[in-house]
């Protein structure tokens, strides 16, 4: 009795301890910024992280952190549907939909407003991060079904609350605010199937978007956040999460 009681202990602890590494989590735009610290911090735990790049011969970085490196432009229909060809078969269990376009212009400049504002700009928002995270998440739905969380995480801005709004960053500004309607709009299609889906903001880091006037250093914000993702809980779905595990709002 003693025997089979230990022998179950073991099993339990064993399987405990696989749990991660058994899990996935796909990252888009992972070859700098938030997203190559997002590949480093969950490979650290064990997970299989697929990190995608626009250009993976360049992404050195992102290959060294022992990500699976997969070419995927967010805006391209082919290059999406090249990356579900892929992964055909194979589960995944958390997409971050991180990859992400601020405009031209650096914000509270010269040309941040309403004259300058071009067609362009806005399109080239409304494409990456708005259009990519719907397609891509369409196109990984299978793979996500096949998952034991499916949890999709929209890389979202508190620059995207309307409230915040004074001005300048356009594109970016209407872009994510459009993102956070797909995070609604998919818990709305997806939560009786099980999953969660929500929309996250990073805190100002410093990477190329964030600039040197971040207050942030990814190394301490993303682990923050993947404990966030980590822990959220069907209730959650369809929230938005600032990354220390505040709500924020709309
Ligand atoms: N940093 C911050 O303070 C901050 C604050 C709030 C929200 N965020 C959000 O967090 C996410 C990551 O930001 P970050 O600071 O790491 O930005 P970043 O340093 O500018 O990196 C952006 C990433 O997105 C990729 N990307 C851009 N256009 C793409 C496309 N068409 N297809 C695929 N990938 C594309 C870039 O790839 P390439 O190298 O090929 O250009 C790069 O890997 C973004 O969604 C951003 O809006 C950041």
């Amino acid at each position: 009795m003693f025997l089979v009681i230990f022998i179950c202990s073991i099993a339990g602890f064993v399987q405990a301890q696989n749990t991660e590494a058994n899990k996935s989590v796909l990252i888009t735009g992972a070859n700098r910024g938030l997203g190559l610290e997002l590949c480093k911090q969950f490979i650290k735990d064990g997970y299989t992280v697929y990190g995608t790049a626009r250009k993976p011969s360049e992404a050195v970085e992102l290959k060294a952190t022992g990500s699976i490196v997969l070419q995927l432009d967010v805006t391209s229909e082919e290059s999406i549907e090249a990356l579900a060809e892929s992964l055909k078969g194979k589960p995944l269990d958390i997409l971050i939909n991180n990859a992400g376009y601020f405009g031209p212009n650096k914000i509270g400049t010269k040309m941040d407003n309403i004259h300058n504002l071009t067609r362009k700009e806005i399109e080239m928002c409304f494409a990456v991060n708005t259009m990519g995270p719907i397609f891509v998440t369409q196109a990984l739905l299978p793979n996500l079904e096949m998952g034991d969380t499916k949890k999709i995480i929209n890389m979202s801005t508190r620059s995207s609350i309307i409230s915040n709004a004074r001005g300048g960053a356009w594109g970016y500004r209407v872009s994510k605010a459009g993102l956070n309607m797909v995070t609604s709009t998919l818990h709305g299609e997806l939560y009786k199937k099980g999953f969660i889906v929500v929309s996250v903001a990073p805190g100002h880091n410093k990477t190329d978007m964030g600039t040197e006037r971040g207050k942030l250093m990814p190394e301490e914000s993303m682990p923050l956040l993947k404990k966030v993702i980590e822990e959220l809980t069907p209730e959650q779905s369809s929230g938005f999460w600032y990354y220390n595990g505040k709500e924020l709002p709309w």
